[in-house]
């Protein structure tokens, strides 16, 4: 019995160990160069956004209000959140049995998230939760405390940074392609309250703050291939074929 407990935490250590946390500020491209990784490492995607996202929905759904503290706590503990794959690189989030993905991005969540997830309570429930999947098996992680926080064993940390104006640029692409009329200085604008409202807690917001030994790499001036090779020269580094 005591060899199989010590056999267990050297397999759940090692998923940890070959994770790849991504880390870095929003619109830096987490998303993109991560499921890239994924496609080419063979490995599951996970946004962890995409959790804090749905807490926002239940909340909202509710009635809740994201500022009390309690309630929020409350509604999350007995919260039936699951987290499916129907492709490694494609998490569906799932409340209550139901694929709620397609949801998340929108407006009223958008405008709400910062506020439950600078929740002390929230935070770690979902860290425990979020460490739960890359002990079954190595994924790549992406969020703003993954390399400082929720997979501090990975061999590979990675921070992504750009330009304030780089990312607003990004994201009005991104909502142009949505059919969204938005206008640059509307989304520059939004994208510096979104940076002040996620520094908060252990979130890694800006370069200073990234995990120990991450590698931090500037994505203004490069390409997404470029970004990837970077980040696949790195995991495989780290993580020699044994
Ligand atoms: O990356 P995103 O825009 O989907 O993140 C949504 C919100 O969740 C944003 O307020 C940052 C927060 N977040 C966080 O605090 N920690 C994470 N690991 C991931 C996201």
């Amino acid at each position: 019995m005591w060899g199989d407990v010590g056999r267990r935490s050297t397999i759940t250590d090692d998923a940890l160990q070959r994770c790849i946390a991504i880390d870095g500020p929003t619109a830096s491209g987490k998303s993109v160069v991560g499921r890239a990784l994924a496609d080419l490492l063979h490995l599951g995607f996970f946004d962890t956004g995409l959790m804090y996202r749905a807490c926002t929905l239940a909340v909202i759904e509710a009635g809740i209000d994201p500022v009390d503290e309690p309630a929020v706590f409350h509604l999350l503990h007995h919260l039936d959140l699951d987290v499916r794959w129907p492709e490694p690189n494609d998490p569906r989030i799932l409340l209550a049995g139901v694929d709620v993905t397609p949801r998340l991005r929108g407006a009223a969540i958008e405008q709400t998230v910062s506020l439950i997830s600078r929740i002390e309570d929230v935070r770690s429930e979902l860290v425990r939760r979020q460490r739960a999947i890359a002990t079954r098996e190595p994924v790549v992680m992406a969020g703003r405390d993954i390399g400082t926080r929720v997979l501090v064993e990975a061999r590979a940390k990675i921070f992504l940074d750009a330009s304030t104006d780089t990312r607003a640029r990004r994201r009005l692409g991104e909502e142009r392609v949505e059919g969204r009329d938005s206008t640059f200085d509307a989304v520059l604008a939004a994208t510096r309250r979104r940076d002040e409202l996620d520094n908060t807690g252990h979130r890694a917001i800006h370069r200073e703050q990234a995990a120990e030994g991450a590698l931090i790499i500037d994505t203004d001036a490069m390409g997404i291939d470029e970004v990837v090779a970077r980040c696949v020269e790195l995991y495989r580094r780290a993580n020699p074929a044994k």
